[in-house]
C-alpha cells in the first residue's frame, strides 16, 4: 500500500477528528517531514486538508478527480476487482490498455481509468464521447473460468451492478435495456462494451468496458444525441461524485462477479430481469443485416436473450440492437 493510502485511509478512519502528524509518521513508520511531504502532494492534488499544530491533520474536502491512490483507500478490500488501479489523464480507450496488460499476464481484477478518451468506442463500432472529467470511462480485466458461450453472463452481471451503483449514489431508479444500457426515464446514461479473447472451450480474458455519464451537461451532447442520451447531473439536477461512484461500481461489480463464479447466475438474472425493460416486450433486434421481430420471453442460462419471433420460434440473440415496438 502507498504512503498516499496509507495516510488517506488514516485521514479517513479519524472521520470529523484529526490524526497529529507524531502519530501518523509513528503509525506509518516514517519521518515527520516524510509525512508532510505527502499532506503537501495531496494537497496540491485538490485535497482539503487542514494542519493545525494543535489538533495535527484533518480531511476536510476530497477533490472530483479519479486519483489511484484514493480511489483505493476509499475502496478498502475486495476479492478481484479493484486491487490495482490505475488512472490515466488520456488515452485512447481504456479497452486498449487493458488489452495490453492482458497480453502482458497481468492479474485479473485490474482496473484502467481515464479522465478522457480520445477514441472512446461503444457497442456495434459505435464512438463513444469521454469527455475529460465529466464521467466515468473504466476498463476491468477478467479471467474466469467460463466457456466462451457463457460470457454473456458477465455482461448481465455488469449491468445489474451498476444499476446498484448509480440507484445507492443517486437515488435515481435506473432501468436496464438489454443487454446492458442503463437508462433513465429512457434516456441511456451509461454502458458496457465487453471484449473477450478465447479458445474454442475456454475464455482466455474478458474486457469489461464502462462509460457512465455522470456530470456532462445538455450541452455536452450533440443535438442528435439529446432525446435519447442523459446524465446523472441532467437528471438529478445537481453534480455526483465521480469518485464516490466509481467505488460503488467497483465493489458491486466485485460482488457481482463472485455471484457468477459461484454458480449464482440465476439469481441475477433474476436481478436483471426485475430492473429490464425489454423482457415481455414486443421487440426488434437489428444485428448485422438481420432483423428480428417477436417477443424478448426471458434471459437464458447463458445471459442470452430468448426471443419468441413471430413465426413461433425459440431464437437466441447474443449481440445487436433492441428497439421497442410501442
Ligand atoms: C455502449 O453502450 O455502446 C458501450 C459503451 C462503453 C464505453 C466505455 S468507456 C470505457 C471503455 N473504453 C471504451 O473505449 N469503451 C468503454
Amino acid at each position: 500500500m502507498s504512503l498516499d493510502v496509507q495516510i488517506l485511509n488514516a485521514l479517513r478512519a479519524a472521520r470529523d477528528g484529526a490524526v497529529s502528524g507524531a502519530e501518523l509518521s509513528q503509525k506509518l513508520h516514517v519521518s515527520r517531514a516524510a509525512v508532510w511531504a505527502r499532506i503537501e502532494d495531496l494537497r496540491s492534488l485538490g485535497y482539503d486538508i487542514e494542519a493545525s499544530p494543535h489538533r495535527g491533520y484533518r480531511l476536510l474536502g476530497t477533490p472530483d478527480v479519479l486519483h489511484a491512490d484514493d480511489l483505493l483507500s476509499r475502496l478498502g478490500k475486495t476479492k478481484v476487482i479493484g486491487r490495482d488501479i490505475r488512472v490515466f489523464e488520456e488515452t485512447t480507450s481504456t479497452n486498449d490498455v487493458i488489452e495490453k496488460l492482458a497480453r502482458d499476464g497481468v492479474k485479473e481484477g485490474v482496473v484502467v481509468f481515464a479522465e478522457s478518451q480520445t477514441r472512446g468506442r461503444g457497442r456495434l463500432g459505435r464512438k463513444w464521447m469521454s469527455p475529460a472529467k465529466r464521467g466515468l470511462w473504466l476498463s476491468i480485466l477478467l479471467r474466469p473460468d467460463l466457456r466462451p458461450q457463457d460470457a454473456t453472463r458477465l455482461t448481465v452481471a455488469s449491468a445489474t451492478a451498476l444499476r446498484r451503483a448509480i440507484e445507492s449514489q443517486t437515488g435515481l431508479k435506473p432501468d436496464i435495456k438489454w443487454p446492458n444500457d442503463i437508462l433513465i426515464y429512457g434516456k441511456k446514461v451509461a454502458g458496457i462494451l465487453t471484449e473477450m479473447s478465447a479458445e474454442l472451450d475456454h475464455v482466455k480474458y474478458v474486457i469489461l468496458g464502462i462509460g457512465v455519464d455522470v456530470n456532462l451537461s445538455q450541452g455536452d451532447f450533440p443535438p442528435e444525441l439529446r432525446k435519447v442520451a442523459t446524465s446523472l447531473k441532467a437528471e438529478l439536477g445537481k453534480p455526483v461524485s465521480r469518485p464516490e461512484l466509481a467505488v460503488a461500481v467497483l465493489r458491486e461489480l466485485d460482488h457481482d462477479y463472485a455471484r457468477i463464479a459461484s454458480g449464482q447466475f440465476a439469481a441475477v438474472a433474476d436481478e436483471w430481469e426485475a430492473h429490464g425493460t425489454t423482457i415481455g416486450q414486443e421487440v426488434t433486434i437489428r444485428t448485422g443485416d438481420r432483423r428480428i421481430r417477436g417477443r424478448a420471453e426471458s434471459l437464458g442460462e447463458d445471459g442470452a436473450l430468448l426471443l419468441r419471433t413471430e413465426h413461433g420460434h425459440l431464437e437466441r440473440i447474443i449481440g445487436g440492437d433492441v428497439t421497442l415496438e410501442k
